[in-house]
Order: C-alpha cells, then sequence, then structure tokens
C-alpha cells in the first residue's frame, strides 16, 4: 500500500521504516529540511537502536523515501499518518496546531479519497478537529472528496521501539466508518502474531486509550516511589518489597522501579494534558494530579539527599554524573531528570562532569558550552578530580563497574544512585557511602 507518514521524529520515523519493511511504499515527510537532509544522505537524525539499519535497507530497495515536499506527500498515501508533536501547551493541554497544520496540508493538496490516522497522542475530540479542518481546505477549493479519519495511537518505548513496532502487544485502531477499519485491518495483518493483535474501537476510546496506559504507568512508578521514600525511613527495603508485591500476578513486574523520577517525551506531558482535559470536562482525578505533584518531588531527591550530606552551598564542589538521558538506550533529554539535579547542582555553585553513552551532543545542544559543565568520553573520565559519583540514567555500562576505579579517583567515597543499580551490603563493605532509593 502507499503510506505517507507526517513528522519524521521518533514515532514517524520508526513507523514509516517498519511499514516499509513489511512491503509497503512509504513516503516521510517533514517540515525540518535539515532532518530530512541527514536522511536523503543515509543517516538518521536520533539514536534508535536498530533503526538505521531498517531505514538503509528500505531505502536501497525503494521502498522508503524522504521529502519535505507537502503537495507529493499528501497526493502519494492512500493512508496518511499524522505524526507530528503534540508538546504542552502554557496551560498544560497539548498543543494541537502541528497536528492540524498537517490536516490542513492534506486537505490543500488531495485529489481523492485518503484515510486520515492519528498517530500522534492527541486529546479526545482531536479526530474531530482533523476532519473540520481537512473539510474546510476541501470547501476552501470547492472540492468534494470523501476521507475518513482514524486514531492509532502508538506505544512504542523509546530504546526498543523499533522491535515494539514490528512485535506489538496490541495494535489499537479507533475507527468511526468500515472502509477506514477494513484498510487499517490490512494495514496492520503483517504485525499480526499467534492471536489477533488489532483491538478495534471507537475513536473517541482509542484517543482515551494512549493518555489511559500512560497514567496508568506514571501513577504505577510515583507510588513505588513515593513507598520507597517511606521504606527508607522505616527501615525497610524497596527491593524487597518490589519483589513481594510484583509476584501478586494481578500487580505484575514490570513497571515497579523506584528511581528519581520519570521523565521522557510521553509521561511527564501525557499526565498533564489528561489533568487538562479531565478539569476541562469537569471530572475530578486526584490520582492523576498526585502522580505529577509526586514526580515533580522525586525528580528532587537527590538534589536533596546531597544538600542533606554537604550543605546547601556546594560551591567549589565537582559532581561525577553517570547518565543523562531520560532513560537507557536514548539520546532524548526531555524531561530527565539529570537536568533538575545539573541545574539545581549549578545553582548552588557546583561543578558536573558527565558522561552518558548517548546524549552528550544533545545536552550540548541544550546548554552550550555551559561553563560548570564538562562533558567525558569514558565513565572514568567522568571520576577523575571528582568528589562524589551521582548516578541518573541505568546504562548497563554502569551496572557492574570496577568499584575501586571509582574509589581510587572519588575524594570522598560518595554514591547517590537514582536508579538503584548497586547492593547497598555490599557498598559498606567496599567502603562507599551509598545513597539509593528506598533500600535499606
Ligand atoms: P518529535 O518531536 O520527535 O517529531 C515530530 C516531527 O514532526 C518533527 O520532526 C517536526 O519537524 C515534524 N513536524 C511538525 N509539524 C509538521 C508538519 N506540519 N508537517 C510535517 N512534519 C511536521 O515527536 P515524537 O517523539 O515522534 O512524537 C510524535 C507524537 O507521537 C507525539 O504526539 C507523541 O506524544 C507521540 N508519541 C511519542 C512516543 C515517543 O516515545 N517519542 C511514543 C508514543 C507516542
Ligand atoms: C513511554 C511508554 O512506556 C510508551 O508505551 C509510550 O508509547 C511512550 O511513553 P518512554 O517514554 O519511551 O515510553 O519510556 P519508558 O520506558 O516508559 O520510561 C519512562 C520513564 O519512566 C523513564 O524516565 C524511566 O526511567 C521511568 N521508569 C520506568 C521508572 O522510573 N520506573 C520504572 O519501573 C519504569
Amino acid at each position: 500500500m502507499k503510506i505517507t507518514v507526517i513528522g519524521t521524529g521518533y514515532v514517524g520515523l520508526v513507523s514509516g521504516a517498519c511499514l516499509a519493511e513489511v512491503g509497503n511504499n512509504v513516503m516521510c515527510l517533514d517540515v525540518d529540511a535539515k532532518k530530512i537532509a541527514i536522511l536523503n544522505q543515509g543517516g538518521i537524525p536520533i539514536y534508535e537502536p536498530g533503526l538505521e539499519d531498517m531505514v538503509k535497507r528500505n531505502v536501497a530497495a525503494g521502498r522508503l523515501q524522504f521529502t519535505t515536499d507537502i503537495e507529493l506527500a499528501a497526493q502519494h498515501g492512500l493512508i496518511q499518518f499524522i505524526a507530528v508533536g503534540t508538546p504542552p501547551d502554557e496551560d498544560g493541554s497539548a498543543d494541537l496546531q502541528y497536528v492540524v497544520a498537517a490536516a490542513r496540508n492534506i486537505g490543500k493538496y488531495m485529489t481523492e479519497y485518503k484515510l486520515v490516522v492519528d498517530k500522534s497522542t492527541v486529546p479526545v475530540g482531536t479526530a474531530d478537529k482533523v476532519r473540520a479542518a481537512l473539510q474546510e481546505e476541501l470547501s476552501n477549493r470547492g472540492m468534494d472528496l470523501e476521507f475518513s479519519v482514524a486514531s492509532n495511537p502508538e506505544f512504542l518505548k523509546e530504546g526498543a521501539a523499533v522491535d515494539d513496532f514490528m512485535r506489538p502487544d496490541r495494535i489499537v485502531v479507533g475507527t468511526d466508518d468500515e472502509r477506514a477499519t477494513n484498510l487499517m485491518r490490512k494495514l496492520y495483518a503483517p504485525f499480526q502474531r499467534n492471536h489477533d493483535r488489532l483491538v478495534a474501537m471507537d475513536v473517541r476510546s482509542a484517543e482515551l486509550t494512549k493518555y489511559a496506559a500512560n497514567a496508568m504507568l506514571a501513577t504505577r512508578i510515583s507510588f513505588m516511589n513515593e513507598l520507597a521514600n517511606l521504606a527508607e525511613k522505616l527501615g525497610a527495603d524497596i527491593e524487597h518489597v518490589r519483589q513481594g508485591i510484583g509476584s501478586d500476578e494481578r500487580i505484575g513486574y514490570h513497571f515497579l522501579y523506584p528511581g528519581c523520577g520519570y521523565g521522557g517525551s510521553c509521561f511527564p506531558k501525557d499526565v498533564q494534558a489528561l489533568r487538562r482535559t479531565a478539569a476541562e470536562y469537569g471530572v475530578p482525578m486526584r490520582v492523576i494530579d498526585a502522580v505529577e505533584t509526586a514526580n515533580e518531588a522525586q525528580k528532587h531527591l537527590l538534589l536533596s539527599k546531597i544538600i542533606a550530606r554537604f550543605g546547601n552551598d556546594l560551591s567549589g564542589m565537582r559532581f561525577a554524573l553517570w547518565g543523562l538521558a531520560f532513560k537507557p538506550n536514548t539520546d532524548d533529554m526531555r524531561e530527565a531528570s539529570s537536568r533538575v539535579l545539573m541545574e539545581g547542582l549549578w545553582e548552588r555553585g557546583a561543578y558536573v562532569q558527565a558522561f552518558d553513552p548517548a546524549a552528550a551532543h544533545e545536552t550540548q545542544r541544550i546548554y552550550g558550552n555551559h561553563p560548570q559543565l564538562t562533558l567525558v568520553d569514558t565513565p572514568e573520565a567522568a571520576l577523575a578530580g571528582a568528589d562524589v559519583l551521582t548516578i541518573v540514567t541505568e546504562w548497563k555500562v554502569f551496572r557492574s563497574p570496577d568499584f575501586a576505579v571509582i574509589k581510587a579517583n572519588l575524594k570522598h567515597p560518595v554514591i547517590f544512585d537514582g536508579r538503584n543499580l548497586y547492593e547497598p551490603a555490599q557498598m559498606r563493605e567496599l567502603g562507599f557511602e551509598y545513597f539509593a532509593i528506598g533500600r535499606k
């Protein structure tokens, strides 16, 4: 099938490549000419395991192409995926300007039936706005063309995006007409595994499903974070508690890891947007309000522990920092806990020597040449001459370090670990002062 994907960010590029991989003829459109130039030169603008090879393979096979030409893209795909950003507005609601602009562009140039699919995470009711924008553009042109609008939220995780798309747990498809349902079933047939993964529903339910999933996961994390903080005060160990509750099938083990707060491009903004929607409709969602407040506090936790240990004036201190990305296997720094920590340390006069396997570039883009930040190329280089070590992202390379090297480099044998990578008892034996999250 001929497919257009509008927006070549994490979601658009992964979707485009994976849809090409199963034999579709995919055109990816972006308004960012730099991104398209990188893609047309054989590179990829983001770090995502397995993506570059897949993109190259499908470009070489003639199934995947990249363009900034809006007219060409609008005419190419029978199915038009909208995968543009939906960042938070000033009041926390999702900013739909890019989604509506994408829809308008389709309406401006389409010449035959199109199935327009919202893949961006959008509030309930957005499909109606997309429909209205398309209709208005068609009316301006004096055209009367048929089209359908569907909702197909994306559940991929950064760092595992290709695998998540190729082997989905479920494919949520919201449609209001049979033609759209049939096209979506046909498109996703190659992604079905041992049983039907497609969950068909109406458009509004599909739109809400995405927010429900992210808010539920964020709630689990915030609950565990607060429980960990309590465990610490009680002299209990959250790691035992996690295993104890996770073994209950109704709870399960996933997403129960306490830490220094959740970040990323989705949880923070989607929790906020769901709050806004609930407020708009006058429906109290007290649980979601609390999740957001708890996460904000949790992102400050490492800094509070540092202040409790070394005082509020950290001037002249040098902090080794392992991990910058909001989670491992990505270079994404959006809402990363490392940012809250670094900014707090800088405000108090401290220096940061940071290492991340993928996010140094992105950090440099955000902070420029910050006078209190040095980005280094190895975990060991971050330790050189540092007072203490702080860990914010659980990259595999940090999991079993040479503790003798750490100790030999640090002025104080102190580690603040926001991801519970080590065993407290072992750390004590090795002579470290080890601050983790909720560990005994
Ligand atoms: P992104 O910011 O990485 O990419 C969005 C792209 O859209 C950018 O390259 C931008 O230039 C382009 N764009 C904006 N307006 C355009 C237009 N009118 N025409 C063509 N291109 C345009 O965003 P992302 O992380 O891929 O997220 C996209 C959507 O998917 C968001 O709604 C997000 O919430 C959702 N989502 C993201 C993830 C994730 O892990 N990143 C997972 C699931 C869902
Ligand atoms: C999330 C959803 O998982 C995905 O389904 C959706 O499509 C987009 O949003 P992503 O943001 O890529 O994916 O990362 P995820 O693995 O969910 O982690 C989000 C944040 O939660 C990270 O900061 C991570 O460190 C944190 N986290 C995750 C925890 O603190 N504890 C956990 O147990 C799991």
